[in-house]
């Protein structure tokens, strides 16, 4: 950290086309967020005083995204993807308005973190330009560091570009690269596109300033936090490496994981200690879970939607599952039983409430101690419009019960097995809707017996 302020510029205006998808490779998850979301937020707590996001046209959810997660931040559109330097150069308003350092930040890299930016901005004290390298253990595809021998960097040279002799470094660009603001315009409008692919390359920012007289220097991190997504495949391995630091970071917590490598988790999921969590469990976005708590197999903990934006409180020891479907704006308190087949949306369940089997709570209130039967359904939704259901605290609600919302339920009511309630029940009431009780003595027999004599 040092006092000159900084720039972070994200580059995010690839098309990503081999991603093979309708949706900007950048918007694309690792763990409930999108990758320029992570991007977003290693640059926030790398504390830059101002961050510019560079778009491709027409990428309205990028700018979308971008706008929520870094409000206040400039977002500028490259016109065509002609190279990491011309997107760069997209940005130069924010470029030329800016004295200090400035970091540039590939929005398809989201495992970097803030302390990597820091290195790298640290190292600007004592030199002009400076890469964050690693040692690739494959490093096709990409740039590779070439160095003086004396701590100085000379060139990046893209793979496409590189003789057998620079392919054999191992030293690779992370595509993060930090600049003195000073000449750094100077520098990009040096740059050319005489290259394999016809781009204007950021790369080439090394060789371009050296030739002013200006310093490179690399700084060196770890390749699991440079990793860039081109593709699914890599997708799916940055998804993994990211699954390993969370879990670990989750046992470090206090929590059991059986099978950890069963458990996803989400970027945000907060656990608790003492928590139990058997086998194929998944968190999505926004859940938080208290202490003491036990989470069966199977259970889905849906977190956010784009509809919902709260996600979901599981309180101190509340037994979940197996099971379970647990979906936005669900706020389970203290000992609550939830378990299996049984889902819950937009609603809370107080302390020490009830629902073990089989059962649909959608935008409702269960009091405390209350307790739901197999195969109650809250029927929240009639074709048009959403209503809630309200229960009071210590009620009763027998098994295979209708709840036809909006309605309420008293404090200590019970409703009888079968029932289909569709006006309110006065606290401390018996409901029941069923038809009556009918019995016949003997009939079965009877009938059997006069079927039986027909058939012949
Ligand atoms: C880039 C680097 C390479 C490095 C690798 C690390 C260059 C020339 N190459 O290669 O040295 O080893 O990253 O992952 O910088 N982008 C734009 N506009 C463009 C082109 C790219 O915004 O015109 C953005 C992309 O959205 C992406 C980033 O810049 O976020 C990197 O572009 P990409 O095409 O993925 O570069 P690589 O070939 O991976
Ligand atoms: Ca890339």
């Amino acid at each position: 950290m040092t006092d000159t302020p900084l720039l972070i510029v994200i580059l995010a205006a690839g098309k990503g086309t081999r991603m093979r998808s309708a949706l900007p490779k950048v918007l694309h998850p690792v763990a409930g967020r999108s990758l320029l979301g992570h991007v977003i937020a290693a640059a926030q707590s790398a504390s830059a005083a101002r961050i510019a996001v560079v778009i491709g046209p027409g990428m309205e959810g990028v700018r979308t995204e971008a706008e929520k997660l870094a409000p206040g931040a400039a977002i500028f559109v490259q016109e065509n993807q002609r190279g990491t330097a011309d997107a760069l150069l997209a940005a130069r308003p924010a470029l030329a308005a800016h004295t200090g350092n400035v970091v540039v930040l590939f929005g398809d890299t989201p495992l970097l973190t803030a302390a990597t930016i820091a290195a790298a901005e640290a190292a600007l004290s004592a030199h002009d330009i400076v890469v964050v390298g690693f040692e690739a253990g494959d490093p096709t595809g990409y740039g590779r560091i070439l160095t003086d021998g004396q701590g100085r960097v000379t060139a990046i040279r893209e793979h496409k570009d590189a003789s057998a002799a620079e392919r054999a470094v191992r030293l690779c660009n992370s595509g993060v690269m930090g600049f003195r603001s000073a000449r750094l315009l100077e520098v990009l409008d040096g740059i050319g596109s005489a290259n394999a692919k016809g781009e204007f390359y950021l790369t080439d920012a090394v060789e371009v300033g050296r030739a002013k007289g200006l310093v490179a220097a690399a700084v060196s991190t770890d390749e699991r936090e440079t990793q860039g997504i081109n593709d699914r495949a890599q997708l799916a391995k940055v998804e993994a490496d990211f699954q390993a630091r969370k879990r670990a970071e989750v046992l470090a917590g206090g929590a059991t994981l059986v099978a950890p490598e069963t458990v996803y988790f989400s970027h945000d999921t907060r656990i608790g200690e003492d928590v139990f969590i058997e086998p194929f469990v998944v968190f999505g976005p926004g859940v938080t879970v208290g202490n003491g708590v036990t989470i069966r197999a199977f259970t889905h903990i849906v977190g956010t939607d784009r509809k919902i934006a709260t996600g979901a409180k599981i309180g101190d020891d509340v037994d979940l599952g197996p099971f379970s479907r647990i979906r936005p704006g669900t706020d389970l308190g203290k000992g609550v039983h939830v378990g299996n087949f049984v889902e819950v949306k937009n609603a809370t369940l107080e302390a020490g409430a009830k629902a073990n089997h089989l059962t649909y709570l959608g935008d409702a209130r269960v009091g405390a101690g209350a307790n739901i039967g197999a195969g109650t359904i809250t029927c929240n939704y009639d074709g048009f419009n959403k209503s809630t259901t309200d229960i009071g605290a210590g009620a009763f609600i027998g098994s295979n019960t209708a709840l036809v919302a909006p309605v309420k339920i008293g404090a200590g009511a019970i409703i009888g097995a079968g029932s289909v309630i569709t006006k309110d029940v006065a606290a401390n009431a018996l409901a029941v809707t069923r038809a009556p009780h009918e019995e016949r003595p003997g009939w079965a027999a009877k009938f059997r017996t006069m079927m039986g004599r027909r058939k012949k």
